[in-house]
């Protein structure tokens, strides 16, 4: 059984032993029943931890590709009683058969990170995603039922492509509350911000195109724009986010077509863009004419200090193309988040949109807009701010606590996320694989830049885990990450491997 690890790769090691074993198997290489080395022998023969086998093997398991017998090892599922296929039964090629564009979407680290979190016990920390408990259940209920009676069947047909006049009429208003001038036919309902980048790219992007991106910046967004075969320009962020000194060299060399930014509670660095730069920034859109799209899911996720305006409230001449989104405040599987535009844009998002979803879930549309009505968005504001204040304050007392030498990282004001800077020799790899075993989660941070990071970090949540988990999640890490620089502490050793996620 040949294997090779390529350490250059941004392909984690397990995945490579994954993916060339499933290889192996589905060619017909390694025939059933054939007896995979043991965890601990494959792992000397390629130089590599044994956590990193197991997750590889724990990955194939999970495919039904190979199973543990006691006694016998590893093996290939044997087909006994599954008939050969016929030529009629045969899969089609498939991965020949995709186009060019197809390889630009396929980082497979957010599934494998869903795949690692779902495992019994484990804690995430590497979700985006609002407290389930604190969502507004009941209400919901309440109001589903209540749009449903008043509206009869027409909340379950089609409705217009830009979105609920009603919904874009109080979105209008929300906005003017933030700061933000714009008429209700400058917003358009989005199926969440996603598709808004989608659209962007769709719309903006030839291949070859370039576009500024923060680095690190959004995973999603990357992605994105790698599936439009973009070539990304990143642009180096410090505590006080983009570096908008080294942006005009950038947009003078590349001359690109978006600037693509997340100002406030930067996903994943947690910074928020200085007034000063937000400034530099407008400025240097309007000299080099290119277009910012700005995505601002979380500047409403404020725990302390004052706000700062968005670079859409500070444009008065049209140059910002602003985001956001209800994934973060609400409900990220009601999948509504908007576009502020100016019309001629807008117009152009909307008939891109129209060969993909035709519209956002009318339903959810109105359900939105009744629950944004009569004040209960901004009680609901009040209960999560208080919550995730809560829980930053836990990870970062618990990473205090856990004082890992080498470990950096600055308590964010807003948003959902830490970002840690892991000590000198960590190897990104190891460190997901030993987390792994130790049943925590979170995402490496290595997948937020366009090109090869200048240091290793994670990105830790804190909204959706509580406080107990944030507390034990942040303990195993702790221990992973000090088995990982060779600085054991056997307490939390012992307290990590007590609990396996096999
Ligand atoms: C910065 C940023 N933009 C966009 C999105 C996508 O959100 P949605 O669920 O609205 O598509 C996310 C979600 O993680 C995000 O963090």
């Amino acid at each position: 059984m040949e294997i090779t690890i390529d350490r250059g790769s941004r392909e984690p090691i397990y995945q490579q032993i994954a993916r060339q074993v499933r290889d192996l198997i589905t060619t017909g290489k390694l025939p059933a029943g054939f007896r995979l080395p043991p965890e601990r022998r494959l792992a000397q023969a390629l130089g590599v931890s044994r956590s990193t086998v197991l997750i590889a093997y724990q990955e194939l398991r999970a495919d039904a590709l190979i199973d543990a017998h006691v006694g016998r090892g590893t093996m290939v599922t044997p087909s006994e009683g599954t008939p050969e296929r016929t030529e009629v039964e045969q899969e089609l090629p498939w991965r020949q058969i995709f186009g060019a564009a197809a390889s630009g979407f396929q980082d497979p680290l957010v599934g494998d990170l869903l795949r690692l979190t779902e495992r019994a016990g484990a804690i995430p920390l590497s979700f985006g995603m609002p407290a389930p408990e604190l969502l507004p259940f009941a209400e919901l209920r309440e109001l589903i039922t209540g749009v449903l009676d008043d509206t009869g069947p027409a909340a379950l047909l089609h409705s217009p492509t830009e979105g609920l006049t009603v919904l874009r009429t109080t979105l209008a208003q929300m906005m003017a509350a933030r700061g933000v001038s714009c008429t209700p036919d400058e917003v358009l309902v989005l199926s969440g911000s996603q598709q808004g980048l989608d659209l962007a790219a769709r719309i903006f992007l030839d291949p070859g195109d370039a576009v500024v991106v923060e680095q690190p910046s959004f995973i999603g967004a990357l992605q994105t724009f790698r599936g439009a075969r973009a070539r990304l320009i990143g642009v180096p962020t410090d505590e006080h986010g983009m570096r908008t000194d080294v942006l005009e060299s950038v947009l003078s060399r590349f001359r690109p077509k978006l600037i693509y930014t997340l100002p406030t509670f930067q996903n994943p660095s947690g910074t928020v863009l200085t007034l000063e730069r937000r400034q530099h920034l407008l400025a240097l859109s309007r000299r080099y004419q290119v277009p910012i799209l700005e995505d601002d899911p979380y500047s409403e996720l404020r725990y302390e200090g004052d706000p700062v305006p968005s670079l859409r409230a500070l444009d008065p001449a049209g140059n910002v193309l602003y985001l956001s989104t209800f994934s973060k405040l609400l409900f990220p599987g009601m999948r509504l988040g908007f576009l502020i535009a100016p019309r001629a844009v807008l117009r152009q998002f909307a008939l891109a949109r129209q060969t993909a979803d035709l519209h956002s879930n009318t339903l959810g549309q109105w359900v939105l807009d009744r629950f944004m009505q009569g004040g209960r968005m901004s009680a609901h504001m009040r209960v999560v701010r208080h919550a995730y204040r809560r829980r930053r304050d836990a990870m970062d007392a618990a990473l205090r606590k856990a004082a890992v030498p080498g470990l950096g990282w600055q308590r964010p004001q807003g948003g959902f996320y830490f970002w840690c800077r892991l000590p000198a020799g960590v190897r990104p790899a190891a460190l997901l694989a030993r987390a792994a075993e130790a049943g925590v989660s979170y995402l490496p941070g290595r997948a937020c830049f366009a090109d090869e990071p200048p240091t290793e970090f994670i990105r830790l949540n804190f909204s959706y885990p509580d406080e107990d988990q944030i507390r034990e999640g942040v303990a195993r890490l702790a221990a992973a990450i000090r088995q990982e620089t060779g600085h054991p502490d056997t307490t939390e050793l012992q307290a990590a491997s007590t609990r396996p996620i096999v």
